[in-house]
């Protein structure tokens, strides 16, 4: 009788406020969050109240999206196979929970989404509002309706007076996107050709490394438990971080990223992405782990980091499994506080400088010029003939080593 939809105020879920309303006959309640896409949300407003809308939902979710879901994520240096920030992966929890709030508040039993029957977003949403409200109702549109082409949905559109901007919509790019302050995304298009190289046009975040500035230039970065506070000394709440970030990394050409990725769903899929703040944390959080965690805290983090990137793209983010893992990876950063100096140039993210109150470095052992008896060397034969006993054993036995 009434469903909480997920509205972005652009065509396709436009049409899916109006298809809902007309293939249920319910009240539809409009859901349309700011988490820092950089499109205005308030025009979404009126346009819902074009079509008959009464509860309408807008909100700023900056703050929360980074400070909840973006740094926990970078604390355990998060990136799916090898390559991809999981900046789309990472904003559907959030969705997902405002959703069953918003339904419970408003006495609303289903939600709705605009994601098609082919990604991994309808898995996130879905997941996520199944696991925080067990007896949800989902309709999920794109897997229902014959408007599966473009023209179809246009015609809906112009058929039902829907308010979309034609001659935007029209000249709309040739990309599905997706952004929030983490990233940018494309897919589709001549994307789908994963020989044929991106347009340089379709870039919308960061100028190429070719053109970006031949002078390098230097950030301090301020890290407590983790998380970064301050940028060149100035104190920033978790969204100024990813959007100071963003614009430094955007102006010295970081973090393009073009992939062919495995979806949940089982296809392989091309997908071009620019995540420029995003690509200087994770440089960064290296940095500072690298002096302030022992080898076998930063060794478990990362033997599990995969495991926990693959829970994130496949929408599992509100599960046991996720909060379990969260609490190891948080009690580890604990000490990970100081500061990191990095370099941007032309496309790099360069690590010059760490340095931290609660660093393990300690240069009296390290160092390669005289000890001061804090390390003897003599030890290091007992160390190493112990390893080699079986070692030894096997190749006496006659056991193969090479
Ligand atoms: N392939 C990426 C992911 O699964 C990006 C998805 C982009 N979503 C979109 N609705 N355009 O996280
Ligand atoms: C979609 O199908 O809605 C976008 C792509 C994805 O979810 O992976």
């Amino acid at each position: 009788k009434k469903v909480v939809l997920a509205y972005s105020g652009g065509l396709d879920t436009s049409v899916i406020a109006k298809w809902l309303q007309q293939t249920y006959g319910c009240e539809v309640v409009t859901f349309t969050a700011d988490i820092g896409q950089g499109e205005e949300v308030e025009p979404a407003r009126a346009k819902a109240e074009a079509m008959g809308i009464k509860e309408i939902y807008i909100e700023d979710l900056r703050e929360e999206f980074v400070r909840d879901y973006v740094f926990p994520m970078f604390r355990a240096n998060t990136i799916y196979e090898g390559e991809y920030l999981l900046g789309t992966s990472i904003a559907r929890p959030l969705i997902a929970k405002r959703l069953v709030e918003i339904a419970e508040a408003t006495g609303a039993d289903a939600v709705s989404h605009g994601a098609t029957g082919k990604g991994n977003d309808q898995v996130r949403f879905e997941l996520g509002a199944y696991a925080l409200t067990p007896g949800i109702k989902v309709i999920a549109p794109w897997r229902e309706w014959d408007l599966n082409s473009r023209e179809r949905l246009m015609a809906f559109a112009e058929e039902h007076d829907i308010p979309v901007d034609f001659k935007k919509a029209g000249k709309k790019s040739p990309y599905s996107m997706d952004a929030n302050l983490l990233h940018i995304s494309y897919e589709g298009g001549i994307l789908e050709d994963p020989w044929a190289e991106a347009e340089e046009d379709m870039w919308r975040w960061t100028v190429s490394p070719e053109a970006a500035p031949n002078e390098a230039e230097y950030i301090d970065l301020t890290y407590v438990q983790g998380d970064i506070v301050a940028i060149n000394g100035q104190s920033m709440s978790p969204a100024e971080v990813l959007a100071e970030l963003n614009r430094l990394g955007g102006k010295h050409g970081v973090g393009r990223l073009d992939i062919v990725e495995n979806r949940y769903v089982g296809m392989k899929s091309r997908g071009c992405y620019e995540t420029p703040g995003g690509t200087i944390m994770l440089r960064a959080h290296r940095a500072i782990e690298s002096i302030t965690l022992d080898r076998e805290s930063a060794h478990l983090k990362d033997s599990l980091m995969p495991k926990y990137a693959e829970l994130i793209y496949n929408g599992y983010w509100w599960s046991p499994e996720r909060l379990a893992m969260q609490k190891l990876i948080d009690a580890t950063q604990e000490c990970v506080n100081g500061d990191v100096r990095v370099k941007l140039y032309k496309g790099n993210v360069i690590v010059v400088g760490r340095r931290s109150g609660d660093s393990l470095f300690d240069a009296s052992i390290a160092t390669f010029d005289d000890d001061a008896g804090a390390y003897d060397q003599k030890d290091a034969e007992g160390f190493i003939k112990l390893n080699a006993l079986r070692l030894r054993i096997a190749a006496r036995a006659g056991r193969k080593m090479k």
